[in-house]
C-alpha cells in the first residue's frame, strides 16, 4: 500500500505547541503514515523572542512553501494570538501565492491544533479564522469531531475542540499538557493520517486501475457513490414531506436558464390555494431518528439511536 506522506508544521513560543506537534506526529507515524516535522519561519526578531522569554528552538526543519508539494496532507500547529492565528503562520501562508497561482495543493488535507493561554481565549476562533487559507488553496479541511471521549470529559478543564487539538498553557505559560489533552493529540494525529491514507490508498487504486485498464476501478469506487454520482445534487431525505408545487408555481426562470416570463395566470400564492394539494394540510414529515452519537449530553435520549 501506498504510505501517506503527512508534514507536521508548527509554531510555538514557549513549547506547548511543539509537544501537541510532537505526540500528534508519533500517533500519526504509528498508523504507518511518512510523517516529518517541520516549524514555520519565525517573524519576530531575536530582540523580541528574549523580551517575550521565548524556549529556544527545536532543531526540526523549517518549512518552505515548496516542501508542501511533497505532501498530501499537513497538520498545522497554530498558537492562538488574540483569538487568531500567530503570525508566523499567517505570515507563511502569505508566501504561498506561487502554489495558489498553479493549483498546488488542491487536493490535499489539513488538520489544526492549537494552544491559548486561557480555556476560552479562542482554540475555535484560530481554526476557524484559518479556515480560509485552506479554502483558498483548495485544501480540505479535516476535523476531529467529538469522537475523542476526552473531549466531553467536564471533571477538568481539558483543552481541545471539536477543532482540533490544543493546549491551554495558562497566562504565565506555566500549565503543562494533561494526560487528556495528550490523547486528544494522539487521536487526531491517529485519525488524520488513517483518513488521507484512505484517500491516497483509494487514489492509487484508481491510477493503477485506469493504467491496466482493468475492472478494478470499477471496484475502487463504490456502487452507492457511483449510483449517487447522477443523482441530484440535493435530495430531500425526508419522501413524506408535502409534495412540491414548484410545477403549478409561475417560474421567473431564473434557475433553468429559461427566459423570465409575465403570466397572466394567478400568482404562487392563489395557485396553490386552489389546488387540493395545497388545502389538505401536508402530511407531516416523520421526524427521522438521528445516529446515535458519541455522548448523549445534547437533545433528549429518544431523538438518538441507541
Ligand atoms: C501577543 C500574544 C497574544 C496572545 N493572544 C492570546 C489570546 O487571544 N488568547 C489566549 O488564550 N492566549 C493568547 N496568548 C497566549 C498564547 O496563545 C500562548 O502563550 C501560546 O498558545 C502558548 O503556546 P506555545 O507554548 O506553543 O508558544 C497570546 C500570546 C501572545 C504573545
Amino acid at each position: 500500500m501506498v504510505a501517506a506522506k503527512i508534514a507536521v508544521i508548527y509554531s510555538s513560543t514557549y513549547g506547548h505547541v511543539r509537544t501537541l506537534a510532537e505526540a500528534i506526529a508519533e500517533a500519526s507515524k504509528a498508523t504507518g503514515a511518512q510523517v516529518d516535522l517541520y516549524q514555520f519561519p519565525e517573524i519576530l526578531s531575536d530582540e523580541v523572542l528574549a523580551k517575550m522569554h521565548a524556549a529556544p528552538k527545536a532543531d526540526y526543519p523549517i518549512i518552505k512553501p515548496d516542501d508542501l508539494k511533497n505532501y498530501d496532507g499537513f497538520l498545522f500547529g497554530i498558537p492562538t494570538r488574540y483569538g487568531r492565528a500567530v503570525g508566523a503562520a499567517s505570515a507563511f501562508f502569505d508566501a504561498t501565492g506561487g502554489l495558489w497561482a498553479t493549483g498546488g495543493l488542491v487536493g490535499k488535507f489539513a488538520g489544526i491544533f492549537t494552544s491559548s493561554a486561557s480555556q476560552h481565549g479562542g482554540q475555535e476562533t484560530t481554526a476557524l479564522t484559518t479556515l480560509p487559507f485552506l479554502a483558498h488553496h483548495g485544501i480540505s479541511y479535516v476535523p476531529i469531531g467529538f469522537a475523542a471521549s476526552q473531549l466531553t470529559d467536564n471533571t477538568e478543564i481539558v483543552g481541545g475542540s471539536a477543532y482540533g487539538a490544543a493546549a491551554i498553557a495558562g497566562g504565565d505559560g506555566s500549565r503543562g499538557l494533561t494526560e487528556k489533552e495528550l490523547a486528544i493529540a494522539a487521536y487526531q494525529g491517529k485519525s488524520f493520517a488513517e483518513f488521507v491514507s484512505t484517500f491516497v490508498a483509494g487514489k492509487s487504486a484508481l491510477a493503477a486501475a485506469k493504467e491496466t485498464s482493468a475492472p478494478a476501478a470499477a471496484n475502487a469506487v463504490p456502487a452507492s457513490a457511483a449510483a449517487t454520482s447522477e443523482a441530484a445534487p440535493y435530495e430531500l431525505n425526508d419522501k413524506d414531506a408535502a409534495p412540491a408545487t414548484t410545477e403549478t408555481a409561475p417560474t421567473t426562470g431564473a434557475l433553468t436558464g429559461a427566459a423570465p416570463t409575465t403570466t397572466t395566470s394567478a400568482p404562487a400564492a392563489e395557485t396553490e390555494k386552489a389546488t387540493p394539494a395545497a388545502s389538505t394540510p401536508a402530511p407531516k414529515a416523520s421526524q427521522p431518528k438521528k445516529k446515535g452519537g458519541f455522548f448523549g449530553c445534547c437533545g433528549k435520549a429518544e431523538h438518538y439511536d441507541s
